[in-house]
């Protein structure tokens, strides 16, 4: 069974919006090196792999099934950055968007009885879970520890952390 047109569309831009993420994270991981968060560097270096192995998952998942995957071009990340905050809220929002995303392909597989698609995507669904946590936690550091010199090299150090830990994974 061949995807229906409205699905091959909803796949086609969610490989953009992974597309999008992983060059957002490539963005921040830079401007991370550069201003010196070498553990928030490394973590955002790993998110951004992570985002483009979402992204070639849904692209072989269509050619796979006959459906051949769009690739369209991704939006340029934000430049402007202003803290570390700021980029880990930032994070956090555009991860809430792509799960809703997720969820109403996963809603549309339901309509269109479309297993195969459904079954797919709960993949996703978990890892979502995991990512919007994630940040959810580093945020929360920022509360604990607050926001001057010293508290931002605390959470740069426990970004390092958790990038390891993605790494090996
Ligand atoms: Fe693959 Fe974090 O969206």
């Amino acid at each position: 069974m061949k995807l229906s047109d409205e699905m091959r569309k909803s796949l086609n831009e969610q490989i953009v919006m992974e597309s999008d993420a992983s060059s957002f994270y490539l963005g921040m991981a830079s401007w991370c090196e550069v201003t010196g968060y070498e553990g928030a560097a490394s973590f955002f270096y790993a998110q951004s792999d992570e985002e483009r192995q979402h992204m070639l998952k849904i692209v072989h998942y269509m050619n796979r099934i006959g459906t051949m995957a769009d690739i369209s071009a991704c939006s340029e990340p934000k430049k402007d950055v202003k803290s570390l905050e700021e980029i880990i809220r930032t994070s956090l929002e555009n991860e809430q968007k792509v799960t809703q995303s997720i969820h109403q392909i996963i809603t549309l597989a339901e309509k269109e009885r479309d297993r195969r698609t459904f079954d797919f995507m709960q993949w996703f669904v978990k890892e979502q879970i995991e990512e919007e946590e994630t940040f959810d936690n580093i945020l929360q550091k920022f509360e604990v520890v607050g926001r001057d010199k010293l508290a931002i090299y605390e959470v740069d150090k426990y970004m390092n952390g958790i990038g390891s830990k993605q790494d090996k994974e």
